[in-house]
């Protein structure tokens, strides 16, 4: 593999301790990776597997952001708008950029790659960082520590905000 180096390794500093979303995250950290891995420098080959995945990944992005916007508007996160609008600005840049790499417009598979994995890792470095501090302190009053959402957690999360 060319950028071997650019793959991302699963840590726990990306992890909020609620497994949905932590399954979710560890989902695009595999599908930067993957497609890392395609990057071999041949366009033909590039192309195909472009073509292929591209559909399956911009849904799965967006799945994991409506589950993220859900959960925040449940527990009344007072972020929400904020939060909101990255995420649609991300899926109108990522249209863009599935536009430029069709049309040739200086947009290759490595660097389309590349913006993704910039963008997944400080979102949720800095942006989810934000959400997941509030779940904490909504489930930090159960008694084993676990952390999952709940009627009641939703229910009561409005003193918190
Ligand atoms: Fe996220
Ligand atoms: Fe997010």
């Amino acid at each position: 593999m060319r950028y071997s180096n650019e793959l991302i390794s699963w840590s726990s500093k990306f992890a909020c301790g609620i497994n949905l979303i932590d399954e979710q995250h560890k989902g695009l950290v595999k599908l930067v990776n993957e497609m890392f891995n395609h990057v071999t420098g041949n366009n033909i080959q590039e192309n195909n597997y472009f073509n292929r995945v591209i559909k399956e990944a911009v849904d799965y992005i967006k799945v994991h952001f409506a589950t993220e916007e859900k959960i925040m508007l449940a527990t009344n996160f007072n972020g929400y708008a904020e939060h909101k609008k990255k995420h649609d600005c991300f899926v109108l840049a990522v249209v863009e950029n599935i536009r430029d790499y069709r049309y040739g417009k200086r947009v290759s598979l490595y660097s389309f790659t590349k913006f993704l994995k910039e963008w997944v890792l400080t979102h949720i470095a800095v942006m989810d960082k934000q959400y997941f501090e509030y779940l904490r302190i909504i489930a930090s009053r159960k008694a084993n520590g676990k952390l999952s959402i709940t009627s009641e957690d939703i229910a009561s999360a409005h003193k918190y905000g």
